[in-house]
Formats: C-alpha cells, sequence, structure tokens
C-alpha cells in the first residue's frame, strides 16, 4: 500500500505521526503546499483549485489512497478532489468526528473546536456534531497557531500570550477539544497544560487512524515504510521538521 498525505504545510506530520506509530502502510509520499500555506485564510474556490493540484501532483506515483491531512481542505474539496483522483480520497473531519463521538457519551458534553478561519466558517464539525446529538459546542477559529508551528514556535512566551489572545477570559475547560488543524497537534503539550488534564484532546491524526483500521483490512504491519517528503516551496525546511518531529534518521 502507497500513500498520499496532503497538507498545506507541515501540519500533516501529525497525521504521518500516527501512521507510522501504526506501521499501516509501506511507502508514504508527502505533498506540503509550503509555498501557499495558509489555506486557513483563503476562500473555497481557492481551497478547491489548490486541492486538486494536489491531487494532479499524485498521479506522478502509483498511490493506492489519498489522506487529506487538512482539516481546512477536508472541509470544503474532500469531494472534487475525489473525482480528480484515480483513488480513494479520505479526510480528517468525518475521522475527528467520529473520534469526538467516541470519546463522549454525554451528548451535554461541552467540546470547543479549535481550527483555521475556513474549518470554522464551514460549520463542518459543528453540524456533524449537532447532527449526532451534542448540542454544546463552541468554535474558534485560532489561525495564529498556524504560522507559529509553520515557524517551529511550540511552547513558552509567544504561544502563552497567543492562548491569552483566543481564550481569556475563559469561562471553564471544555470536556473535549477538537484540534480541527492538523498544526495544532505539534502544540497538543501546552494546550493540554492550558485548558488542564480533564480534557479531551480530538487529534486528526489518532482520529483517522481508527478509522481507517476499522474501514480497511491491513493485513500486514509496515515496520521500515519508505517516505518521501516533498513541498512546493523550501522541500529542506520541510524535511528538517519532519525528522524532527517524527523522530526519523
Ligand atoms: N493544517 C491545516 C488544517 O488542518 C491548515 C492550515 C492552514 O493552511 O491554514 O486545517
Amino acid at each position: 500500500m502507497k500513500v498520499g498525505v496532503f497538507d498545506s504545510g507541515i501540519g500533516g506530520l501529525s497525521v504521518v505521526k500516527s501512521i507510522l506509530e501504526h506501521n499501516l502502510f509501506e511507502e508514504i509520499i508527502y505533498f506540503g503546499d509550503t509555498a501557499r500555506v495558509p489555506y486557513g485564510s483563503k476562500d473555497k474556490n481557492t481551497i478547491i483549485r489548490y486541492a486538486i493540484e494536489a491531487v494532479e501532483f499524485f498521479k506522478n506515483f502509483e498511490i493506492d489512497l489519498i489522506i487529506v491531512a487538512c482539516n481546512t481542505v477536508s472541509a470544503y474539496a474532500l469531494q472534487e478532489m475525489g473525482e480528480a483522483a484515480k483513488c480513494p480520497v479520505i479526510g480528517v473531519v468525518e475521522a475527528g468526528v467520529q473520534a469526538t463521538i467516541n470519546a463522549l457519551k454525554d451528548k451535554n458534553s461541552n467540546i470547543l473546536i479549535l481550527g483555521t478561519k475556513a474549518t470554522v466558517n464551514s460549520k463542518a464539525y459543528e453540524n456533524a456534531l449537532m447532527q449526532n446529538g451534542y448540542q454544546n459546542l463552541n468554535a474558534k477559529a485560532t489561525g495564529l497557531f498556524v504560522p507559529l508551528v509553520e515557524d517551529e514556535i511550540y511552547d513558552g512566551e509567544i504561544i502563552d500570550a497567543v492562548f491569552k489572545h483566543y481564550f481569556d477570559p475563559l469561562e471553564s475547560s471544555p470536556d473535549a477539544l477538537i484540534l480541527g488543524c492538523t498544526h495544532f497537534p505539534l502544540i497538543s503539550d501546552a494546550l493540554q497544560n492550558y485548558f488542564g488534564k480533564e480534557t479531551k484532546l480530538i487529534h486528526s491524526g489518532e482520529a483517522i487512524v481508527e478509522q481507517m483500521e476499522k474501514k480497511f483490512k491491513f493485513t500486514k504491519k509496515y515496520t521500515n515504510p519508505t517516505i518521501k517528503f516533498f513541498a512546493s516551496e523550501n522541500p529542506d525546511a520541510l524535511k528538517n521538521v519532519a525528522h524532527k518531529w517524527l523522530g526519523l534518521k
């Protein structure tokens, strides 16, 4: 199985991390559109256009499956990507919704959805959760986290100031915090510290692995997969972060 993983930048590496922990694929082709990140401040048509270009990029490889490791693209362009691709295309939003449902039995649970402006405006998480009976939902666009993560700033004074900007005053910590952007797991320790241990963090990477393990019958474990990294700008910077974050040699 050869998988293509797509994100606007380095955020999708958080999904690759989960895939590697579960040894699911023999070969991983990662593509980050670093020349055009962030997608979260762009409009629907632009996001769809970029997403279809990513599908074209993956056509250079014999890919069995494309994982859209970007909530923004998953919220707006999954269908169009599926139509343009020669293989199945799956996204992280549906998986994140399912993971939230699995994690929270109480439908009155207080859920805070974080995402880019585009993801929050799409109401993709809210609509799906409301259809499943959850009512106590809040969503916040926290797009500033994206350039911070792209700049490898994961904690410290700047992160604290940005948390204060977005979350202060916080009435109470939510029961669950949906990390509705794949860049956000890179600051999950800082978020967990801020909201406290009781808040469950929903992570796109873990969610999509759980979904794939249910959906596809993986018969083999690949402990030594090949990973190739591509970026539309400065691929060496992406490779550096990937090696650090994924602990690759
Ligand atoms: N990592 C992306 C997401 O999951 C988007 C970041 C961006 O390009 O704004 O939404």
